[in-house]
């Protein structure tokens, strides 16, 4: 194989990923292309070369250099065909997606209905890659909500204040559930799991009359949205109840160690299985060992399992 490209999605990791990508593909003297923009760039032919310096200096950086956009026309058969145009007037021979759920289904498309030779790189926040125990992006983002979190216990214990703090993960609770234990959050709302927001009303009121005056709850965005439950608290509880969306900062910043070293990892096993003729399908890493799942599968509803952490969180609340 003598020419290969990266196309990407953004969130802190995905830098580090490309330059793996990159390096370990000029170390087997393969060339390599950047497609610009996501699945709008490869449709409209936004190509650029990329050589071991052009990734210098970026393993710190969030984002994603590439540049990244959702693209609609990708959704259609016409959008489809003139993307697999590009990649054959550029003699491309392998492609590596760095991305979540839609970039790794467009992946599945290309692989699945046009045979073009794709692996794709799990990085999402959302950790929701199904087979995926750490996409890259997510230990970032569970952290800068951390950050946030710790931020906003200050004011909830010095003004003895309810908050309600969103955090982002679209349909998995993932972020919620791992800010929630690190942060020593009371309560924590997911998709995962039903909710009570009486029992949790209850729960304020006798912690209240028994002298506990601040509480955090974490509440996944693809569940409920903050300001609704901080309404419906103050209304069960009569306390004062604020509430936090956290928003994008969470698919920003510089990525965290753990996300720097799956993503160099990762980025490199992505070269070996294309040089290894391998083809839809996602690269895995779990106990140091890599592993793939098809893209088919990969897509899939992950089912996280949130019991156990749950259970935890309110032994220790
Ligand atoms: O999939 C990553 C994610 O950040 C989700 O957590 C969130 O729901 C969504 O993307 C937001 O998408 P956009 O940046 O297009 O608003």
């Amino acid at each position: 194989m003598k020419r290969i490209a990266i196309l990407t999605r953004d969130c802190a990791g995905v830098n580090a990923a490309i330059r793996a990508v990159v390096r370990t593909a000029a170390h087997y003297k393969m060339e390599v292309m950047g497609i610009q923009r996501g699945y709008q760039g490869l449709i409209e032919g936004d190509v650029i070369k990329l050589g071991h310096r052009s990734v210098s200096g970026i393993i710190n950086l969030g984002g994603t250099v590439l540049k990244t956009a959702r693209s609609k026309r990708f959704l259609t058969e016409e959008g489809q065909k003139q993307g697999v145009k590009t990649l054959k007037d550029n003699d491309i021979e392998g492609l590596i997606v760095i991305g979540g759920n839609g970039s790794l289904t467009a992946a599945h498309i290309l692989a699945a209905k046009y045979a073009i030779r794709v692996i794709g790189v799990p990085a999402t926040i959302d950790n929701d890659i199904n087979g995926i125990d750490l996409s890259i992006g997510a230990d970032t983002a569970v952290n800068v909500a951390l950050d946030a979190l710790d931020k906003i216990r200050d004011t909830a214990i010095s003004l003895e204040r309810i908050f309600v703090v969103e955090v982002m993960g679209r349909d998995c609770g993932y972020i919620a559930l791992r800010v929630a234990l690190a942060g020593g959050c009371e309560d924590v709302i997911l998709p995962e799991k039903d909710f009570d927001i009486n029992r949790m009303c209850e729960e304020i009121t006798e912690g209240n009359v028994s002298g506990k005056v601040s509480w955090i709850i974490t509440v996944a965005e693809g569940k409920a949205k903050a300001a609704d439950i901080a309404k419906q608290i103050t209304k069960g509880t009569g306390l004062e109840t604020r509430e936090v969306v956290l928003g994008h900062i969470q698919r920003g910043g510089r990525p965290t160690a753990l996300d720097r070293i799956l993503a160099a990892r990762m980025g490199a096993q992505a070269i070996e299985l294309l040089k290894n003729g391998e083809t839809d399908k996602c690269v895995g890493l779990k106990n140091d060992e890599f592993f793939t799942v098809s893209l088919g599968k990969a897509i899939k509803t992950k089912d996280i399992k949130v019991d156990s952490y749950y259970k935890l969180i309110k032994v220790l609340t």
